[in-house]
């Protein structure tokens, strides 16, 4: 009995004990990540339970975080023409328009008109875009090589009419991507110095944008946009980049019409009547390549700015309706349909400029005359981006991986020589005296020197999404002969 008492009194001295020690290290551990701010591991990860491991790496972060949210406040409430920023937290910002805003468009399925408040996740956006400028976003044989399911499981949704659901034939799925898969990525990160992405918004015919617009090294249009002397003050004319939606790529002849060089990027898939029209034509045509969930902002002109980012230093938005006050959704060449959620979209775009990511050009934004100098700069943004990934990222199952590889789920290994180009041998004589392939022949040493640059810091390696995953994660090829990573 006094043995068995004297045995629970140890047994309360020792929990004590373990309670106290656990007491210092949860007050003390914060405020040693604190000061360990800057460091990539987090080594409250050992002893800590997850919350407080969170919390803790919440606290760590702040700073860099707090001043970005302050930085885009001033930023959305300069140039959101009525949109007001709130902060809520590190990562959480709210983003409201004032009250009395039009809202046009119904949702017949809920019965409601859009709300006038907007939340997003700073921390999840500023990664997922930041991305963007190291990754491709061009479908390549490289891509299909070394994704586990990628000739039997993924290339098969990437081809309309296959009529099953997987490649069980890898060659006649072959045959029916060959044309449009280059072996390696055509663009690389930083090819272009500047980009205009040109959407079709009948705001266009308000303004005369067309002048600003050629003046980029790359415009990017959308669809069908047509591109001539009648809309030339309000669209320019110059073409670099198309991408295009299944539905039109059945007019391709006529929408390519006119440009031989212009780079055509099928959205969705490719079929055996596209082919048939594609071996007719002089252009370069690929699949576009990246994740296909959206997030923030609807319609197909976020695509066009995952284009941009993975090829242009800096980007530009035109043809987007993004002003207040719009009463429906209209092209510049055709009448009004209906069809999107602006008022969402209005605010994810203007946050994406708050971000540095792009600028927006639109007829009130032109007449009031924007003030840059409020959005952060690159040295904020890069601290942001690193306090994000800690917060959000790490400790993942490498925390010594920092930098561009950290999301790196998939390694393979490729040449930079094999692979045969884009093409096959039943083209029409036209597309094979054409420059449909001048892209996938570039060599690095022709890219400007900021490419090459970010050519020699990525060690060379190919970064893409993971179409279908959820996650920042990316499939990430090397090339061979190059040292283990
Ligand atoms: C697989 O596809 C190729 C190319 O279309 C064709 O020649 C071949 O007969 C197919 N093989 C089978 C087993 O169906
Ligand atoms: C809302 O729409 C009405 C009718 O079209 C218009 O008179 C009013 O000015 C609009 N309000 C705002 C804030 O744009
Ligand atoms: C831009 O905004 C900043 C901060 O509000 C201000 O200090 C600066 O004077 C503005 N510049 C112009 C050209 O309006
Ligand atoms: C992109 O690559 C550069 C060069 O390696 C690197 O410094 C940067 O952190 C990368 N960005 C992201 C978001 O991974
Ligand atoms: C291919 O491109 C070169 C230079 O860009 C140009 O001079 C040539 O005319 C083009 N060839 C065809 C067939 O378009």
């Amino acid at each position: 009995m006094a043995n068995k008492q004297h045995n629970s009194g140890r047994l309360l001295h020792l929990l004590l004990t373990f309670a106290a020690v656990l007491l210092c290290i949860a007050i003390l551990a914060p405020q040693w990540l604190v000061m360990q701010g800057s460091r990539s591991m987090s080594p409250i990860n050992f002893f800590g339970t997850h919350r407080d491991s969170e919390r803790s790496r919440n606290m760590a972060q702040q700073p860099a975080l707090d001043a970005l949210q302050s930085q885009i406040g001033q930023c959305v409430n300069t140039n959101g023409l009525g949109l007001k920023a709130k902060a809520k937290g590190p990562c959480r910002i709210v983003l409201e328009y004032p009250e009395g805003t039009n809202s046009t468009w119904y949702n017949q399925q809920f019965k409601i008109f859009e709300p006038l408040e907007y939340e997003f996740d700073v921390c999840e956006t500023l990664l997922l875009w930041e991305q963007y400028r190291n990754v491709t976003t061009i479908l390549t044989r490289e891509y299909l090589d070394a994704r586990p399911d990628g000739w039997s499981d993924y290339a098969a949704l990437r081809i309309a009419q296959l009529g099953t659901k997987k490649c069980y034939n890898v060659s006649l799925c072959e045959e029916l991507l060959e044309l449009v898969l280059p072996p390696r990525p055509p663009f690389r990160p930083l090819q272009f110095a500047t980009c205009a992405v040109v959407g079709n918004s009948g705001d266009l015919l308000k303004t005369w944008f067309g002048e600003d617009i050629d003046s980029h090294d790359v415009v990017i249009r959308d669809n069908e946009a047509p591109v001539n002397k009648k809309f030339a003050e309000h669209v320019g004319l110059k073409r670099n980049f198309r991408l295009i939606a299944r539905g039109v790529a059945r007019n391709m002849l006529k929408v390519a019409k006119g440009s031989a060089d212009e780079v055509l990027i099928i959205k969705s898939l490719i079929h055996k009547d596209l082919n048939e029209m594609i071996k007719e034509l002089p252009n370069p045509v690929y699949l576009f390549q990246g994740v296909v969930f959206r997030r923030g902002a609807k319609g197909t002109g976020v695509k066009s700015l995952e284009l941009a980012l993975s090829m242009c230093d800096s980007v530009d938005m035109y043809g987007f309706t993004v002003d207040p006050g719009y009463t429906e959704w209209t092209r510049y060449f055709s009448t009004p349909r209906k069809g999107h959620n602006p008022l969402q979209g209005r605010a994810y775009y203007q946050l994406l400029e708050c971000l540095g990511f792009i600028r927006i050009h639109s007829p009130m934004r032109e007449s009031k005359k924007q003030n840059w100098s409020v959005v952060p700069d690159k040295a904020m943004i890069y601290t942001a981006v690193d306090a994000a990934r800690k917060l959000k990222r790490e400790p993942n199952e490498h925390p010594e991986i920092v930098g561009p590889f950290n999301a790196c789920k998939i390694w393979a290994t490729a040449s930079e020589k094999e692979g045969p180009l884009s093409g096959s041998l039943k083209m029409s004589e036209e597309r094979k005296r054409s420059n449909y392939s001048k892209w996938e022949k570039l060599k690095i040493t022709d890219l400007r020197p900021e490419a090459q640059a970010r050519y020699n810091a990525l060690q060379g390696v190919r970064l893409y999404k993971i179409d279908g995953n959820k996650l920042e994660d990316l499939l990430c090829i090397k090339p061979s002969g190059k040292q283990e990573m």
